[in-house]
């Protein structure tokens, strides 16, 4: 399938409301407003929210939050929400958004490693973290979701560079 080169603007308060309309179409989980407030309120908000537009329409978004490893003077960078519109996906679009992400995590010397939760079903995201990102599958946490069917998820994670708290 062709490729959908996309642009990438920041998620503000403005414009959360797409956030979550695409989280709406993408999981079963509904988020509250605290989830979308935590979002905005951190260091580099404006570079771990960003949104995919293509042809000028928001098709996509991810959302992430650093988190400081105190004990080994580090962070980490854990990816809340990956989601693409239906209709947009195959495109390289939510490639697209994990490579931007991987670039910040790069430039970052702080950081050593990016992770995620992701339910056991989702089979297509977790090729696409495993196969297409080299992510390693970690633990599986039993009853991670409280209401959705599996409630079960896998941790996934990918070492960005070496540091105390992955050694
Ligand atoms: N069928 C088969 N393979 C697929 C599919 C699909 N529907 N979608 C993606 N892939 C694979 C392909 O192998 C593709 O590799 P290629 O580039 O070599 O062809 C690779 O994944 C990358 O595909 P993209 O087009 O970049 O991915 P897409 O834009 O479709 O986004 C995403 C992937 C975000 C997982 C999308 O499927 C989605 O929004 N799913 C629903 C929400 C979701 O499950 N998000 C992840 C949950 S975990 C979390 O959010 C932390």
């Amino acid at each position: 399938m062709t490729r959908f080169d996309v642009e990438f603007g920041p998620i503000t308060i403005d414009n959360i409301e797409h956030l979550r309309r695409i989280n709406g179409a993408s999981f079963p989980i509904v988020y509250n407003q605290a989830y979308y407030k935590d979002l905005l309120d951190q260091d580099d908000a404006s570079q771990l929210n960003q949104f995919a537009y293509y042809k000028g329409q928001i098709v996509g978004a991810i959302c992430a939050v650093l988190q400081d490893i105190a004990a080994a003077g580090e962070q980490h960078v854990y990816i809340r929400t990956l989601a693409v519109l239906a209709a947009y996906r195959g495109r390289g679009i939510g490639s697209q958004l994990m490579e931007r992400l991987l670039h910040y995590c790069e430039q970052r010397s702080s950081v050593t490693e990016l992770s995620l939760h992701v339910q056991i079903s989702n089979d297509d995201a977790i090729d696409f973290y495993t196969e297409k990102f080299q992510f390693t599958k970690g633990e599986l946490v039993q009853n991670y979701y409280r209401r959705v069917d599996p409630p079960h998820c896998y941790r996934l994670y990918r070492i960005i560079r070496k540091g105390n708290s992955n050694a």
